[in-house]
This record gives C-alpha cells, structure tokens and sequence, in this order.
C-alpha cells in the first residue's frame, strides 16, 4: 500500500522571484488569488485559486488571505553571527575597533556552555520572528557553543548552514585555536551535524587578518575531505582591515588571494562585505563562482563605506544579502533591502537603481543560490519546499495603510520593504512546518 502525507492547500495573495531581475524585468511573479499545494513539506503544485480547488477537492484549504496578508518564499540570510545577538546596536565605532571593545568580549562569553545555549535560543527566535527561514551562520569559536547551537537549531525546525569560527592570532588568547586543532575540531563537528535534520556545515576562518597560512591550509583540508561543505568568511570590508591583512600576507595578491592560495574558493563560499574590491578579485570571484554576501545596514554602522553593487554585477559576482548581526542592527531582511536601495542612491550614477523584484530577489533567490540550495528553497517553484513567510500589517498601522491603497502588486511589495518589520511576520514554515506564528499577546495595541 502507498503512503501519501495528508495534502494543504494554501490560498494568499503571493509574490516571488523564480527568475533574476537584474537579467529578466518580468522576473516579479505575483496572484492575488494563489493555491499551493503542499504534499510532505513540498510544493506539488500551484496556481489560480479555483483552478487548484477543482483539482485538488480533498486537500485541506489554509486561507492567509485576510487582513493584507500577502505570503512571500522565506528570507535569507547569508551573513549572521550566532554569538552576537546580545551586543546589537554597539554604533559608532569602525570594524577593528568595534571588534576589540564589542564584539570579542562577548564571544568570549560563549566558553560557557549555559550562556552559549541561551545565546543560541534567542538568536534563532530573532532569525523566526523576522521571516528568515534559512541562514549562514557564523558561528562561535568553541566547539562546546557550536554544539548546543546545532542542537537548538534543529529544535527550531530552521535550515542552518553554521560553523565554527576559527583563528589562530591577533584576536585574544582564549579565543585562538592552532591548525591542528581547528582541523580535527572542524572534522569532529562535521560528522555530527552536517546534513543532520535541516543543518548543513560551513568551514569558517574568521577572517585572513585572524588566520596564518596553516590556518587556512587546515580549513581547506576540510573543504576537500567534504566537499558539499560551505565555506564563508570576510572580506575587503574596511581599509586599516586591507591593509593589515596586506602586511601579513606579503605573498599575496590580495586580500581575496589569501582564501583563493589555499583552495578555498568555489561556488559554495560566501565572502561577507567586499566592499573595497580591486577588478582582480570581483574577476577571481566571477570565475568561481563564489557570492558576495551585502549586509548594508553593518556597511552603515561600521561606516565601511558603499557597496560597490553594479561593478560585482557587471563582472557577474552572485550577490545576496545578509544582516551582520550584532554590527547589522538587527535580522530583518526586509530592512536590509532598504538600506541596499538608500545605499545604491548614495553612489549616484555609480549605483544600481533597485526595484521591489530586485530587493525581494536579494532577499530570497539570490540568497539560496549563494548557498548552493537554490533547488531547495528562495521561491514558490513546485518541487521547491514550502518556505514561506506570511507578512500581515497590524491593525491601524502605516504599513496596513498603504497595502490598501497600493495601486499594483510592485507598489504592495515596495510598501512591505519600506515599512515590513518583525512585528509583521504573522506566520512562518520551513518544509511545510510552521516555525513561528505570531501570538495575540504579541500583538498589543498602543495605550
Ligand atoms: N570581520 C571579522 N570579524 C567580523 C565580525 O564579527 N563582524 C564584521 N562585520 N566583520 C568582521
Ligand atoms: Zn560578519
């Protein structure tokens, strides 16, 4: 006897991106009256409302239609720190600077197991309540904190693409490791948790200035040993960061030429910021294969400058975008898309003009491609899972305001960018399962 899972029917107004608006203007794909069909966690079918009704009279209907829901593919985040939730909003200071006096004192913090674990519990609340439902995430530099993260990582029923951080000088002490033990650690974690549940493993120097060449040798022993493993680390992100990594590696070409010397470049590394990139390196990139993870909200917090967007499109660099929480201010992919556009005008003639397809691309699509699952997840295609994010405006509020009165579905899309915050995410799935809903008594009205 054949088994078939029970069959849902979700019917809401839906937007997405199956295809690059930077290459495709009508890559933007709305309905105002959608069915979904969702079999075991999939999506097995789609299309007018009625039309699926007729074809699929038994399925359960779900109806998200009411109150200016409109249901988008699950956001993704391509560069977000795990130990860095407590410490959002440390403003005002650049990259190294910040990094001594904010952001590694608390890293710090994670050698106990306890405090890692409540860390890792309201991280991944914060990825749920904004709609992601997919992240690559830098993680910790203790193993021990890695461990809890996998554990609650699969308790929230999120796709996880983590790993531990790695550095072996020029951090703090306690924070440092060696090679060898970055090598067998990396190995340890990677038998446990890679492809466990919803989690996969990224290979995770921190960043060449915090990595000697054995270092990075020992991180590419390990992409080479499990190849469907990610890679992910930083980039060009501010000068005095350049010019550092420079001076330690007289050797090389560049800063990208660190990572690429020791065969850690290919289409599953995610390099967070190049924001300072010579034509070599976007070139290198290119040939690769590899993304740029653009986290404009940290860019603007760290005052790392703007992101060179068109010359990375131009060479034909796969973009994404990513939070950079603690620098970034916070996990709403929604907000990062604005700050991408405001960045983008700042350029003036240099920059890319973004549209609401070509934020909710970079938010979405993009985001799964950089991460090598784009047959997995980023838009409603059938076959895809169902990785939806269900946002619906509180009552009385701006946002539900202008969904009324937008005049097309790019207006609607542009108005959820502009004024979208967590406080709108009503309801969350990754692979059919609901991982977030809003409660009512989140939903208190102003006194
Ligand atoms: N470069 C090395 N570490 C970090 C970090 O934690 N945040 C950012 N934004 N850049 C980095
Ligand atoms: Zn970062």
């Amino acid at each position: 006897m054949t088994f078939f899972p029970p069959a849902t029917l979700y019917r809401a107004r839906i937007m997405h991106t199956p295809a690059d608006p930077f290459g495709d203007a009508s890559a933007l794909q709305t309905q105002e009256d959608a069915g979904l069909l969702v079999q075991g966690g999939v999506i097995r079918a789609s299309g007018p409302f009625d039309g699926m009704r007729a074809g699929f009279p038994v399925a359960d209907v779900v109806d998200l239609r009411g109150g200016n829901g409109v249901l988008l593919p699950g956001f993704v985040d391509t560069h977000v720190h795990y130990p860095q939730v407590r410490i959002i909003g440390g403003l005002g200071l650049p990259l190294l600077e910040w990094l001594d006096r904010v952001a590694l004192p608390e890293e710090a913090r994670l050698a106990d197991t306890g405090y890692a674990r409540s860390v890792a519990r309201e991280f991944l609340s914060g990825l749920a309540q904004a709609g992601t439902t997919t992240a690559l995430v830098f993680g910790s530099h203790f193993a021990g904190a890695m461990d809890v993260f996998f554990q609650e990582a699969r308790r929230s029923g999120l796709r996880t693409v983590a790993g531990q951080v790695v550095s072996d000088r020029l951090l703090r002490p306690e924070l440092h490791t060696t090679p060898d033990l970055a090598y067998a650690g990396g190995k340890a974690l990677i038998e446990r948790w890679h492809g466990v549940g919803r989690s996969l493993y990224a290979v995770t120097p921190r960043f060449s200035l915090s990595a000697s060449e054995g270092l990075l040798d020992a991180c590419a022993a390990l992409t080479r040993e499990f190849p469907d493993v990610r890679f992910t680390s930083h980039l060009n992100e501010n000068p005095r960061e350049i010019q550092s990594v420079r001076e330690l590696f007289p050797q090389a070409r560049d800063y990208l030429d660190t990572y690429d010397r020791a065969g850690l470049l290919s289409r599953r590394a995610v390099l967070a910021h190049n924001v300072h990139p010579t034509e070599r390196e976007l070139g290198v990139m290119a040939a690769h294969r590899c993304a740029a993870a653009h986290c404009p909200c940290s860019n603007s917090a760290l005052g790392s400058g703007l992101f060179p967007l068109r010359r990375h499109l131009t060479a034909g660099v796969p973009v994404a975008l990513g939070t950079d929480v603690g620098a970034g201010t916070g996990f709403s992919l929604l907000k990062e898309g604005l700050q991408a556009a405001f960045m983008q005008g700042l350029l003036g003639p240099e920059g890319v003009n973004l549209t609401p397809a070509h934020l909710l691309y970079l938010a979405t699509r993009a985001g799964a491609e950089a991460l090598d699952l784009g047959d997995l997840t980023g838009d409603f295609r059938v076959g895809h899972q169902f990785d939806a994010v269900l946002l619906r405006p509180l009552s009385g509020s701006a946002l539900e305001t202008v969904l009324t009165h937008a005049p097309d579905p790019e207006r609607a899309l542009a108005a959820l960018f502009s004024l979208g915050t967590s406080a709108d995410v009503a309801q969350v799935w990754v692979g059919g399962d609901v991982v977030h809903e809003r409660s009512a008594t989140d939903v208190r009205s102003a006194p």
